[in-house]
């Protein structure tokens, strides 16, 4: 596959895309689309991975610069063609930027409020905040008992990457609540309350989450996409007809005026 991404390594060929992550990707892009302005935008991918969102957005045609805090993921982001730097987002510092995208990254940053503040230094006037995120404090015992349920009989049938680790639990919201706890993972109020205090928050979803929480442990040469489809289906269904909560938080902001944003060079 070549890939032609807002890159200064130019087009490089690539096989490390997988068949999951490329569903993964196209999929958060097709209901991510509407909030991103027209190409060629200048848009900053925090927390970028391994790089796929950003290589797919610098394959539309836009000029992508991607950070995270991990070298080893810079390394395989920049191997498929990313523009990537290795960089703590609460500290990081560029000219302007049209979008800023946390794509599962921010519940994982240590610095929440810094993380916030930077986004909006870092955004133009008229830029938009584009949050796809990871709630976990949403979640109830059922939904929990699901997630840990599923897992394991995934597990079972070893088409997990990690085989063997994923055991049903007893108690599954305390296993749940400890997990993301203990991993400082921040829930989704925090995450909220960080952003609703520097920027305007036009619209926000509740959204299906757990089939790429899922899906991210698929061994992909063992199921294809088409699984990462299914538990999408039954997620979805089973939070429509209301017996799971939904774990995903999906929101635009707009830099509040007169609340931390930084001014383009030259304007009053
Ligand atoms: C779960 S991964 C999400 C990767 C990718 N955005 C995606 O949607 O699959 C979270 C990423 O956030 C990065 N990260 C955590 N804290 C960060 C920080 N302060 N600045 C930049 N990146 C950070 C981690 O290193 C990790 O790669």
């Amino acid at each position: 596959m070549v890939i032609a991404s807002g890159s200064d390594a130019g087009p490089v060929t690539s096989t490390e895309t997988d068949a999951v992550t490329a569903e993964r990707v196209a999929h958060q892009l097709s209901l991510l689309s509407a909030w991103f302005p027209d190409p060629p935008a200048r848009i900053l991918d925090v927390g970028c991975g391994t790089g796929e969102l950003a290589a797919a957005l610098g394959r539309q045609g836009y000029e992508v610069t991607a950070i995270d805090i991990d070298a080893g993921a810079i390394e395989a982001a920049q191997r498929i063609g990313v523009r990537a730097a290795c960089a703590d987002i609460a500290v990081f510092d560029a000219p302007l930027f049209d979008v800023v995208i946390f794509s599962l990254s921010l519940h994982h940053v240590d610095a929440l409020d810094s993380a916030v503040a930077q986004s909006s230094r870092l955004l133009d006037p008229s830029g938009v905040l584009i949050v796809d995120e990871f709630a976990w404090d949403r979640a109830d015992r059922t939904t929990a008992e699901w997630f840990y349920d599923t897992a394991a009989v995934l597990d079972a049938a070893g088409v997990l990457r990690t085989a063997g680790e994923r055991p049903p639990r007893p108690d599954p919201l305390a296993h749940w609540v400890d997990h993301h706890s203990e991993h400082h993972m921040h829930p989704g109020l925090a995450m909220l309350d960080a952003i609703g205090g520097v920027f305007d928050i036009q619209e926000q979803h509740r959204v299906p989450y757990l089939y790429r929480y899922l899906g991210g442990w698929l061994a992909s040469e063992a199921v294809g996409a088409s699984l990462f489809a299914t538990l999408r289906q039954i997620e979805t269904m089973r939070i429509q007809d209301g017996r799971l909560q939904p774990t995903g938080l999906r929101l635009r902001a707009r830099a509040a005026s007169g609340r931390g944003g930084r001014r383009r060079a030259g304007s009053p």
